[in-house]
């Protein structure tokens, strides 16, 4: 019952909003997008960016790491009509209240709110209305919803949104399903005709890439001396008596017979109990979303490797890529969008064995692990390694706590990440960066599992110390509960 409510609301919300752009549209009035620069983010762009446009809409789309004052004053100075924010923008309407109180704004976002919607703000957020915006659905979700209900004929964007969930690692329930509100959005897409889900290994690259590439190109799972290492994974494969190649044509996962994947998939499971990450090993096989319009041998056909792609061009650097790759864009885009792919493994990689160099780039303190990128990982990168590293260190019992610093500024941005199974016991990073972040003059929040913060360069250890308590109380009020 309580749940048809809150799906009752969370519609009469998506319809507000739908009317509201129906309206600006007529009215030919500017409508400003400001979007995420994350895979969600830029997927949520290209969802609400494509409806409007397929309406002719008078539109102008921007991507940005995070809310600030620039783009505050960026508002007041354009004075657009409309301004709808997708995937960010909860985190700060008391932001968007105090400091714009006169513009029209629409915030289609899933992060946990902080402060209240005045007048101008209208708010479609799944918190409101009892679903977990963590899990449930993305931004590109929300987007989505509004999309669709702007013209049915929209249902085509459902793969996007699809992409935009995985890229928030929503597929967390059963066999890395996507689950809750995102199932309707699978349906869509499926009814649509634009994406097919199954089960299967879930390697990267397994439409497109010689199997030992896919092995290494996985980061999720991290698999150690597999992840980043392409020779050590054909290694594996000819000690397995898999062929790579048939002739001189290398092979693809799907061109595995079920026997040889069983045997790839058992030596995996093997290697990673011996890394001591058995856990792991449930994550190599499951639930696989195909966009089947999407060219064979692209990266766009499987859904995960779209949102790596649309990452990727966000943390490099180089978002208007990937909103032209999410708006719909097949041409030189791609090829621009691959080569910053490979860069950004690459960059994965050297930081990583930056980070595993010294003892002290990671280090354990009473209640997170700290990992301290100093002036060596890029701050946009700094949420992708806090995000592999949460999944691989082993046995990991404390949330990671990871920051860069900002070039050619004195603050530094921080990255925040847990497991499901320090978040179901209420632990909500959150509000803990938010509410950390807010005593140094900073700005902080997100997700219970996956948060972050900006905060002045000189209160990093201040801040640091101050989360390490926080969270040192409440696992100890979560313990003392049993
Ligand atoms: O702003 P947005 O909600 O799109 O970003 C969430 C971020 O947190 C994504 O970069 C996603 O990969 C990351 N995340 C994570 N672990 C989770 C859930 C999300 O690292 N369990
Ligand atoms: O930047 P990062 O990937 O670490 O962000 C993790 C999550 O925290 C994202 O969902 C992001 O939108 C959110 N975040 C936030 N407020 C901030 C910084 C990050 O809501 N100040
Ligand atoms: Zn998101």
């Amino acid at each position: 019952m309580a749940q048809e409510i809150g799906q009752r609301k969370l519609n009469e919300a998506v319809n507000a909003a739908s009317d509201q752009l129906s309206k600006a549209v007529k009215n030919n009035e500017p409508i400003h997008v400001i979007s995420h620069l994350d895979a969600d983010g830029l997927a949520a762009a290209g969802i609400i960016g494509s409806a409007l446009w397929r309406l002719d809409a008078n539109l102008h789309m921007r991507v940005q790491q995070w809310m600030d004052e620039k783009i505050v004053e960026e508002i007041q100075t354009i004075n657009p009509s409309l301004t709808v924010f997708t995937d960010m923008g909860a985190g700060y309407l008391d932001v968007l209240c105090t400091h714009l109180p006169k513009h029209r704004i629409i915030v289609l976002d899933h992060h946990q709110k902080k402060g209240e919607a005045g007048e101008n703000i209208l708010n479609v957020n799944p918190h409101e209305h009892g679903f977990d915006g963590s899990k449930e659905i993305s931004g590109a979700g929300v987007a989505y919803l509004v999309a669709r209900a702007l013209d049915a004929g929209n249902k085509d964007l459902a793969g996007l949104a699809v992409v935009g969930a995985l890229g928030d690692q929503q597929d967390k329930f059963e066999k890395r399903s996507l689950g809750g509100l995102n199932m309707g959005i699978v349906k869509d897409a499926e009814t649509s005709g634009v994406l097919e889900a199954s089960i299967d290994l879930q390697f990267f690259g397994r439409e497109t890439r010689p199997i030992h590439k896919a092995l290494a190109y996985t980061t999720s799972p991290f698999i150690p001396e597999i992840s980043g290492e392409e020779d050590k994974s054909l290694g594996l494969l000819l000690n397995l008596d898999i062929k790579p190649k048939i002739g001189d044509k290398w092979r693809a996962l799907r061109d595995l017979s079920p026997e040889e994947k069983r045997t790839l998939c058992s030596a995996l499971s093997d290697h990673l109990v011996a890394k001591g990450i058995p856990e792991h090993v449930l994550t190599l096989i499951g639930r696989v979303y195909t966009l089947v319009n999407e060219e064979p041998w692209t990266p766009l056909r499987d859904a995960r490797e779209f949102s790596v792609l649309l990452n990727s061009t966000g943390r490099m650097g180089r978002p208007s890529i990937g909103v032209a790759i999410a708006f719909g864009d097949r041409g030189s885009a791609i090829d621009e969008a691959s080569a910053i792919l490979k860069n950004y493994r690459r960059t994965i990689t050297l930081n990583m064995n930056w980070l595993m160099e010294k003892p002290d780039r990671i280090t354990e303190m009473r209640s997170i692990y700290l990992v301290q990128g100093e002036g060596f990982v890029d701050e946009k990168m700094i949420g992708t390694l806090a995000s592999i590293l949460s999944t691989t260190l082993p046995n990991l019992n404390k949330p990671i706590i990871a920051y860069a610093t900002l070039s050619g500024e004195a603050s530094v941005k921080v990255s925040a990440r847990t497991l499901a199974t320090m978040t179901q016991k209420g632990l909500n990073l959150g509000k803990i960066m938010g509410l950390a972040a807010e005593k140094f003059g900073g700005e902080g929040g997100g997700h219970d599992i996956a948060a972050g913060a900006q905060i002045p360069i000189e209160s990093v250890d201040d801040f640091v110390e101050l989360v390490d308590e926080i969270i040192y109380k409440k696992v100890k009020a979560i313990s003392a509960k049993g």
